[in-house]
């Protein structure tokens, strides 16, 4: 679908985005390319980022992928530095990276517990911990553009509760907060905006495929209002918003793009 935004919205910046090999991430990555923005991607698999890689500058976008595990920070800490050694500047840094099986409470060993959970959660604390020196304003690179920008995906799992969820809700309530809390204090000592989007389910991506797939797909108009799943665009263009001027007084946010399904319950 063409995008209702121009050309140029987020033009001359430049994007980290962990996970930005798949699914979502590669949507945001590509969209903010198309945008005008120059990406790095950071992913475990090094087949996946290279496929990545390649699409976005098949696009004609300017784009590097390097390897590394957000759960590591010697990782998160190398991929900041080698993003900002190549295009001299950071200024949006997207935390995308995430992990997901269905899994009863009872069946969930506390390490598998714990492994979505540094994934999700300290992943991303990690993450904007090593970028914030690029990111605040007055950093190398940026100039008088002020501060940067930090978005990081999580979930409505935890608005409620979810069947065989317990490990990816706590974790997406912890980068929840994560995002109020450093929008609390970032903003306010160094310019940068925190916001979160939170999706609801959106087809093909990876985390669709591994949870339920068909019976989402098949009962999804009785209980979406928009009466369809949603698509990575969707996200994609929530994220361009966020990171363009339209956004400039949005800080401490997480806007919700799931056609209302959280809200909804069956018809009675
Ligand atoms: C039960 C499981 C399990 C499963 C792993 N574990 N898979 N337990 N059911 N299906 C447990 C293991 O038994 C182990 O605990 C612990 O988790 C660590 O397992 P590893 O295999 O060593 O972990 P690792 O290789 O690091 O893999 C991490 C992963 C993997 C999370 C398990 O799936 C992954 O990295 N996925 C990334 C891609 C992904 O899922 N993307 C989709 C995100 S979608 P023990 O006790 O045995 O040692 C998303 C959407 C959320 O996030 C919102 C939805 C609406």
């Amino acid at each position: 679908m063409e995008s209702p935004f121009k050309a140029d919205i987020v033009k001359g910046k430049v994007a980290l985005v962990t996970g930005g090999g798949s699914g979502i991430g590669l949507e945001i990555s590509t969209q903010f390319g198309i945008h005008g923005a120059s990406i790095a991607i950071m992913g475990r698999r090094k087949q996946v980022l290279d496929a990545a890689v390649s699409s976005l500058r098949s696009l004609g976008i300017q784009a590097v992928g390097f390897e590394g595990d957000v759960r590591k920070q010697e990782d998160a800490k190398r991929v900041v530095e080698s993003t900002f050694q190549h295009f001299g500047r950071l200024d949006i840094l997207v935390n995308a990276a995430a992990g997901n099986f269905l899994v009863s409470a009872e069946d969930l060993s506390p390490n598998g517990f714990r492994t979505v959970m540094d994934i999700d959660s300290v992943g991303t604390f990690t993450m904007c911990h090593e970028a914030l020196k690029y990111l605040k304003k007055g950093a190398p690179g940026r100039g008088s553009s002020g501060g940067g920008l930090i978005l990081s995906i999580s979930a409505t799992l935890h608005y409620t509760a979810a069947w065989y969820q317990i490990h990816v809700s706590a974790a997406k309530a912890a980068v929840d907060a994560t995002t109020r809390n450093l929008a609390l204090e970032w903003g306010t000592d160094y310019d940068i905006r925190v916001n979160g989007i939170a999706p609801g389910p959106i087809g093909d991506t990876p985390g669709m495929s591994k949870l339920a797939p068909d019976e989402i797909n098949n009962n999804a108009r009785d209980y979406i209002p928009l009466y369809k799943l949603g698509e990575k665009w969707d996200i994609a263009m929530a994220a361009l918003y966020l990171a363009s001027d339209a956004g400039k007084y949005v800080n401490g946010a997480i806007l919700v793009v799931d056609g209302g399904l959280w809200l909804s319950r069956p018809r009675h």
